[in-house]
């Protein structure tokens, strides 16, 4: 299983969260990594966490202003890049090229669709995951995996169906263990979450109350 935190542009403590995470991370032996704003990469991955990033640009030739560029990433040890989030929209060209560069620089993705079908053209760029999130859901805390199971089952069909080998993350309201089993159950192999850890009161009590 797979836990990827989304800070966005929450006001919070990103290192605090990045410490909490990397604990909970080793208490229970799953893969958690922490996505901050880019002003803050540097101090989260020097806590130790597994850090990545919420986006990256695709550039062209050497003078390019105002990009983040996976190359620069990976020589800080960020290990993975989000793609396409549904607050970051791309074209399916520039997705691919990201997974590209991604992969290039030794840099893993998360590719976001907002539904199966996108999951299917973007399951086929070979991203390392792709991730379901339907934006209506996104914030809400009314979790994806139990307002619309079929939408998640269809995701991981369509998934399938291109690249077995890709696992599907599920995004979108989930903040409690019953919203992680319940996207579980329906063939997610983790999941991408942001405001029930990021708007949390205690970051700690919410991030071991979804692996509780
Ligand atoms: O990237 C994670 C995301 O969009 C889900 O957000 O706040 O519903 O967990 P949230």
């Amino acid at each position: 299983m797979f836990i990827l935190i989304n800070l966005k542009t929450y006001v919070c403590d990103s290192v605090e969260i990045a410490r909490i995470a990397k604990d909970v991370s080793e208490e229970f032996g799953v893969r958690i990594a922490v996505a901050p704003q880019a002003m803050y990469l540097k101090d989260v991955a020097e806590t130790g966490v597994e850090t990545w990033a919420q986006h990256i640009d695709t550039i062209s030739g050497n003078a390019n202003t105002g990009r983040v560029t996976a190359n620069e990433l990976s020589r800080m040890d960020i290990k993975g890049s989000i793609v396409n989030h549904s607050e970051r929209r791309l074209l399916l060209a520039e997705i691919d090229e990201c997974v590209r560069d991604a992969f290039e620089n030794g840099m893993e993705t998360v590719v976001c669709a907002n539904n199966p079908n996108q999951i299917a053209a973007v399951t086929t760029l070979g991203p390392n995951f792709v991730a379901i999130e339907p934006p209506e859901l996104i914030g809400s805390g009314i979790p994806v995996s139990k307002a619309a199971p079929d939408i998640v089952k269809e995701a991981v069909e369509s998934a399938k169906r291109i690249d077995p080998n890709i696992p599907v993350l599920c995004g979108a309201g989930i903040s409690t263990g019953e919203d992680v089993s319940a996207a579980i159950r329906l063939g997610a192999k983790g999941i991408l979450l942001a405001s029930g850890i990021a708007k949390s009161n205690s970051p700690s009590k919410a991030l071991r109350g979804l692996l509780e």
